[in-house]
């Protein structure tokens, strides 16, 4: 098969992933094949290619936004038939055991593995997956480009959207407005809840009221204009945690989204932290992941998305990293051979 590999580390404008022919993979007993048929691009992805992240193998094949079609069964896997679109996450492989699986609580499982990072991932004609990994997705309405972005800004939206335990009636705010705080605001409109964004750019603000927000403008010059129930923080800007717990209520929480962020300063304890709980969304789980996948069939969950072809992946990489692309995610298409 054709697949991208990553073998060192380098700026994305030098180009660090290369085009290989590697023998096509084989499943384990409790594994499947997946031809891929298109994967998206996540700044993760560029964060592990550039060095932010360490390297966990090398080489690795990168793309935790997998969409295809089932071609190869492990003998012990029942759940699945050739022909079957699956999609895969960031969420590759826990251990199944300890008191976090046994909870559903996976995402903090100690032995966690992150497709495209600790396994290889999507940016190749095939991949293999746990069986257990993999989402159904002949019930979601979507075109193939449409459902990759949902594999991870949509299911990481949808598990902080659950980290707030907003209910119908409530009032949530999102600070940044990319692909997955649009995820979750169609969701948490769907769900009987107001929504109140704060984001810098005119064409952000302008695609929040678009899709259904309450009230959109800049918190960080105006505040937000109402007390939240609960909130969400999206970009690594650790500036705004306490200018969003400042609006929200006694007894409400706000959510982290983050995978790293800047120093966090609470100058004012007593007046803007106490009495809100903090909480911060660490990968994420199958029971959520399912659950946006239902709510597809009822929300319009189309984000947008550039589609590039699989050659020209580094492209793509290169336009995400400089904030080049014409749509909120860039997926790369794997056309049929
Ligand atoms: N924890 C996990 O396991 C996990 C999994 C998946 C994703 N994530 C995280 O979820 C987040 C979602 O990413 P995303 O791709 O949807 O969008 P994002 O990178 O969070 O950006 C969203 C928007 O935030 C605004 N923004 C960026 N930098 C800012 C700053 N310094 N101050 C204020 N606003 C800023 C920008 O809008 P404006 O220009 O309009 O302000 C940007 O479009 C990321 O942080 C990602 O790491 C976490
Ligand atoms: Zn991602
Ligand atoms: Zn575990």
């Amino acid at each position: 098969m054709k697949a991208w590999i990553l073998d060192h580390q380098a700026p994305i404008d030098e180009k660090p992933l290369q085009l290989v022919e590697l023998p096509d993979p084989a499943p384990g007993p409790r594994q499947v094949r997946i031809r891929v048929l298109a994967c998206g691009v996540c700044r993760t992805d560029v964060h592990i290619a550039e060095g932010d992240l360490p390297l966990h193998r090398s080489p690795v094949i990168l793309g935790h936004e997998i969409v295809g079609v089932i071609d190869a069964v492990g003998e012990e896997v029942n759940r699945w038939k050739e022909g079957d679109p699956v999609g895969v996450t960031w969420l590759g492989r826990t251990c199944g055991s300890c008191r976090f699986c046994r909870s559903g609580r996976e995402n903090y499982c100690p032995e966690f593995l992150a497709t495209g990072w600790d396994l290889d991932g999507g940016f190749a004609e095939y991949t293999i997956a746990d069986a257990d990994a993999a989402l159904a997705l002949k019930d979601v309405p979507l075109p193939i480009e449409e459902l990759a972005p949902l594999m991870c800004p949509g299911v990481a939206g949808h598990c902080a959207f659950r980290l707030t335990g907003a209910r119908v009636g409530d009032r949530l705010g999102l600070y940044g407005f990319g692909p997955t705080a649009d995820s979750l605001l169609r969701v948490a409109r769907h769900l009987g809840i107001e929504v109140y964004v704060s984001s810098r750019s005119e064409h952000n603000l302008r695609r929040a009221r678009e899709h259904g927000a309450a009230w959109a403008g800049n918190a960080a010059e105006s505040g937000m204009p109402v007390t939240l129930d609960a909130s969400v923080i999206f970009p690594p800007a650790g500036q705004l945690v306490e200018l969003a717990l400042r609006d929200v209520v006694i007894g409400g929480t706000l959510v982290l989204a983050p995978v790293a962020m800047t120093p966090i300063e609470i100058a004012d304890y007593s007046r803007n932290l106490w009495g809100r709980d903090i909480r911060t969304l660490y990968n994420v789980n199958r029971r959520d992941a399912a659950e946006l996948l239902e709510l597809a069939a009822h929300v319009d969950l189309a984000l947008g998305a550039e589609v590039f072809a699989f050659e020209d992946l580094p492209e793509a990489m290169i336009r995400l990293r400089h904030g080049q692309l014409k749509a909120a995610n860039a997926v790369v298409r794997i056309v049929d051979r």
